[in-house]
């Protein structure tokens, strides 16, 4: 063994021997020494078997398992945590990528707190088995991870032995929890109080147990517990500790049976306070228990030894329990986000073959699981290997190996396999217990090559005193280990009272209710549970099956001394590992064979890079493929061996060299891709830069251009205008010189023609000559004023009086006289144009304004009235045939009035008919004359000056009518009537109609009185 680098290789499988002490050959410089390293350039590593894992995940995409074997202290845990360690260091930065490597590597404290404990052979020996699957995405960054945990040693929180220790956790809980922590806990601080703490402090030598419970702690808050949760963590934890102290004491019933209760009851209300449950309730649930008997249950009271094992069952359950719900928990905390697509690497870290002085069932599967992992590493590293080998016609001399699978089977065999025979057992009714069991043993395996009792020892007359009676030995691969069967059964069952189930899920403490989910009344199952050994069988399994789909690396630990001491290398110890891990047959086969063998298509895929008629494409088999790419090759031809369907490389320096060869020339087809890109990009980038270019050039000359042609235009128009300004000038000058001087020429011929004229003509005018100018003048006015006003005569209308003014005051009377000639005119001219119907009415209307105009208010109103005279269609109605008669054609008006009573004041409806010579009053019922007047009786009539229709007719007092007296009528064309009244009596007798218009009548010249007693009665006054 090397003294200071404690590892090797044996092909690419690691061989480590735990060196007791630190060796500064895992630094971060080593870390990056190892990084994408050739696995065999530099010294055997773990480092270099963790790189050459992840770059086989990240660059081949191949899933990775790194199995980690060895007995129990040679160093696995340790290794796995290096395998960890070293992937999270090389693997991808950033803050996401730091939380979930944070997060994977601190699960580590926390499980080896609660599943860690010292053994003889280890202080920190894992008591539990660990798979850890971590997966990455394509880019090798880690996404997340899960935990796999296979059966926690829970014998170990009840008992271990002397020298030994509970499980890490709880001394570091009462090393390191502060004392406010410990009192809620209701805890003492002294290990020497705890009854499953041995009542012995048993401190570790350069192990600080506080320190590592505050690491703990600190884990758990970096993986994401919440504080209640590591609360409630820790109050379950001090439960299971506090257990061990709930004494019992035995008593006898009046039955004369012995029953058990608890003497002191202080830690049990203890625990009650912390699970938040009725104290009775648990100390029932610890001392008694319920059986049915013919359907009824009964409450039978438990013996001392019974309550005992009730309580260390209970707290055995509730500590393994809680252990599978932390690892739940974090795998919470860790888990990958499903749909992402994943690489995954598997690290196994599992409890080491162990041999002690007592081997309990523990140790029995302990050991098969190893027995197991052996296999595979047979299967793939020796048996497959050779069989390859044959397979693909390759020269072969086969290496002789123990096949251990014939051990697998004495154990897992489904129907006489051990742990099926102890299943049976449990599950048999009638007596069972582990001497039954043994007797099964012997019966079935006496014939085993592997199996030995006493009985079986007997039997070939061999004498053993290392085999004591109810014990059997199994011949393991790595040594022969003798398993007592006490306690077999009652493990494999691993049973728990109801009672204790269904008081623990009464409890209020939530996660120590959910660790109990069987003890809920609703779901009582009569069903037993699966025994641990078929459930250890199964997850071992799943293991395999796990690990056989992946592509395995090995780390092979030796222990090399017995002591825990550093620089101790005990021989003997060492060769019993290495012979019974197969490391010597493993040397054989890989001396004699191949290090490498790829099929022929993905060597030449991966290589055809290497060789000039290989790449960039091979037209032929993909052998002949592999065979002309490597005569190209400098490679010496012992190196290699062609099978029926792969290629085989006999040394890993040969493939390194390959490899190397391959990365090189990668790196030079890189740049040759980056040269053409780069190429490629720049003359794309040339191209668009000069045509833009261009354009940019073009638009400029173009806008230079315009803004020059402008400036030019500008100018031009400038000079143009002073130009065209200075010309236009010079011409305005001429012409105005032109102008003056013909002007001035003007004006002298007219003084010199009017001095000739005046010359000439001064003799003729001398006289008279003013007066006949001025006539001139005014005739020439005159007549200017008059065609003015022929061409501009106001309109024709009778209305319209607008007149021109004078324009010369000389000529106002004239324009006056002349505006009423024209008016006058203007109205012959419309009277000429009137028919005689109007012009009746028109003279009517005249005789009606001379009558009332300014006189009776009514008048203004009856303006715009036309006089109709016929109101009543004497003509169309044949009732008015009689008065027909009467009017004949002399009818000027007819209406209906209303006559006035002259007695009562009361009107009575009248027809008034005016003819030329009468005026009739007629009914209008019969059409009756009641009262025909001739014109000539009417002496004068009244009206008001107000605008009522009232008219008094005053009668001649010899006519024939007037005897009845003077009539007062209503009419509603009363200045009709007065003013046809009037034209009437003007035709015929040609005298006015005396019309008196007063305020009011009764006598005197304005108004009218009848003859006293025809006449109205008294004075009658128009107005009020
Ligand atoms: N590479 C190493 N360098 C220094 N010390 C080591 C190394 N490997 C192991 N040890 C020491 O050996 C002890 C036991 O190692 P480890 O716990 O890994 O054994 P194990 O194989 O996991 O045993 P078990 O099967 O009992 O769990 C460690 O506590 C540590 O002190
Ligand atoms: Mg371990």
């Amino acid at each position: 063994m090397p003294s200071c680098h404690p590892q090797t290789y044996i092909g690419n499988v690691v061989i480590s021997v735990n060196p007791y002490r630190s060796l500064p050959i895992y630094t971060p410089e080593k870390v990056q020494e190892y990084h994408g390293c050739n696995f065999f350039a530099v010294k055997p590593h773990i480092y270099a078997i963790a790189d050459d894992a992840y770059r086989s995940l990240r660059d081949r995409d191949q899933d990775q398992c790194i199995l980690i074997t060895g007995e129990s202290g040679a160093g696995k845990t340790e290794a796995s945590k290096l395998v960890m360690s070293y992937v999270a260091a090389v693997c991808g930065k950033g803050e996401e990528v730091t939380k979930v490597k944070e997060q994977l590597l601190q699960s580590n404290p926390v499980l080896e707190a609660f599943g860690n404990a010292k053994t003889i052979r280890n202080d920190n020996s894992s008591r539990f088995g660990k798979y850890m699957d971590v997966e990455f995405d394509f880019k090798g960054e880690p996404l997340g991870g899960v935990i796999s945990n296979y059966l926690l040693e829970k014998s170990r929180v009840i008992r271990h032995v002397q020298g030994e220790r509970n499980f890490h956790i709880f001394y570091q809980l009462l090393a390191g929890g502060s004392a406010e922590l410990l009192q809620r806990l209701r805890l003492r601080q002294d290990c020497r109080h705890y009854g499953y703490l041995n009542r012995e402090s048993s401190s570790l030598p350069g192990v600080d147990d506080a320190a590592n419970f505050r690491a703990v702690q600190d884990a758990m808050g970096v993986i994401g517990f919440s504080t209640d949760e590591v609360m409630a963590l820790l109050e379950v934890t001090a439960v299971v500790l506090k257990l061990g102290n709930v004494q019992l004491s035995s008593h006898f019933q009046a039955s004369g049976m012995e029953a058990c209760s608890i003497p002191e009851p202080r830690e049990l209300e203890e625990i009650c306070q912390l699970i938040r449950l009725d104290p009775s309730a648990l100390e029932q649930a610890l001392c008694s228990r319920t059986v049915k008997a013919r359907d009824e249950m009964v409450l039978t009271s438990l013996s001392v030894s019974q309550g005992y094992y009730g309580r260390d069952a209970l707290a055995k359950n509730i500590y393994s329990r809680l252990f599978d719900w932390l690892v739940n928990r974090i795998n919470t905390s860790i888990q990958v986000k499903p749909g992402k697509q994943r690489k995954v690497m598997g690290v196994l870290d599992i409890y080491g073959f162990e041999i002690f002085q007592d081997n309990g069932f523990e140790q029995f599967v302990i050991n098969y699981c190893n027995e197991k992992l052996q296999q595979i590493f047979i299967l793939l590293t020796l048996k497959e290997e050779q069989e390859e080998y044959v397979r693909e016609g390759i020269q072969w001399t086969p290496v002789e190996f123990f096949d251990n699978s014939i051990i697998c089977n004495l154990i897992e065999n489904g129907t006489c396999g051990i742990l099926a025979m102890l299943d049976e057992e449990c599950l048999r009714p009638g007596v069972v217990n582990e001497d039954t069991f043994l007797g099964k043993l012997n019966q079935a395996c006496a014939a085993h090559r592997h199996y030995e009792s006493k009985e079986t020892q007997n039997a070939k007359r061999v004498t053993d005193a290392s085999l004591p009676p109810r014990c059997f030995r199994i011949h393991h691969y790595a040594g022969k280990v003798t398993y007592n069967v006490t306690g077999f059964i009652e493990k494999n069952n691993d049973l728990l009272f109801r009672d204790l189930s269904q008081a623990m899920w009464a409890s209020r403490h939530p996660l120590l209710r959910s660790l109990f989910p069987e003890g809920d009344p609703q779901k009582v199952s009569l069903k037993l549970p699966p025994t641990a050994g078929s459930q250890f069988k199964a997850s071992v399994a799943t293991l395999m099956r796990n690990l056989y789909s992946k592509n395995p690396n090995y780390i092979r630990c030796i222990k090399p001394n017995e002591t825990k001491a550093p620089m101790l290398f005990t021989r003997e110890l060492v060769l019993v590992q290495i012979r019974y891990l197969g490391l010597l047959e493993n040397v054989r086969v890989r001396r004699a064979g191949y290090a490498f063998r790829q099929l022929y298509g993905s060597f030449l895929e991966r290589y055809k890079m290497l060789g000039k008629k290989t790449w960039p494409r091979w037209a032929g088999s993909e052998r002949a493929g592999a065979e002309a790419l490597l005569a190209e090759l400098p490679i010496p031809a012992e190196e290699l061996a062609y099978g029926h369907t792969k290629l085989f490389i006999r040394s890993p320096r040969t493939l390194f060299d390959l490899e190397r060869r391959r990365q090189e020339r990668v790196a030079e087809l890189a740049t040759l891709i980056q040269k053409m890109f780069r190429g490629w990009r720049c003359r794309t980038q040339f191209q668009l830069m000069r045509k833009s270019q261009i354009l940019i050039a073009a638009w400029f000359r173009g806008h230079a251009q315009k803004h020059r042609y402008r400036q030019m235009r500008r100018s031009a128009l400038l000079l143009q205008a002073y130009a065209r300004g200075w010309k236009s000038r010079r011409l305005l000058r001429e012409l105005k010189s032109q102008r003056r001087r013909h002007r001035a020429a003007s004006t002298i011929s007219a003084y010199w023609r009017g001095y000739q004229v005046r010359k000439t003509y001064r003799k003729y005018f001398r006289s008279g000559a003013s007066a006949r100018l001025a006539n001139f003048i005014y005739r020439r006015l005159v007549q200017k004023f008059f065609v003015g006003l022929r061409n501009n005569l106001p309109p024709l209308a009778v209305t319209d009086r607008t007149w021109p003014p004078a324009p010369y005051r000389f000529l106002a009377g004239t324009n006056q006289e002349l505006k009423d000639i024209f008016h006058r005119w203007k109205c012959k001219k419309y009277r000429e144009q009137l028919t005689p119907q109007r012009r009746a009415l028109l003279q009517a209307k005249l005789c009606a304004s001379e009558l009332f105009k300014d006189k009776k208010t009514l008048y203004p109103k009856s303006l715009p009235q036309p006089f109709q005279g016929e109101y009543l269609g004497l003509t169309q109605n044949p009732k008015y045939q009689k008065l027909h008669a009467v009017a004949k054609d002399k009818l000027v008006m007819a209406e209906a009035v209303r006559k006035v009573n002259r007695a009562s004041g009361k009107t009575v409806p009248r027809l008034l008919l005016l003819t030329t010579e009468h005026l009739v009053l007629a009914e209008p019922k019969g059409a009756q004359p009641k009262t025909v007047l001739s014109l000539g009786d009417i002496r004068s009539v009244s009206v008001t000056r107000f605008s009522d229709g009232f008219l008094a007719l005053h009668l001649k007092e010899s006519s024939t009518g007037g005897t009845k007296g003077d009539f007062l009528l209503v009419s509603d064309h009363l200045i009709e009537l007065v003013t046809r009244l009037h034209q009437t009596l003007m035709d015929t007798t040609a005298q006015a109609l005396p019309l008196h218009i007063a305020d009011q009548y009764g006598g005197g010249a304005s108004g009218w009185a009848g003859p006293p007693g025809r006449g109205l009665q008294g004075r009658v006054s128009w107005g009020g």
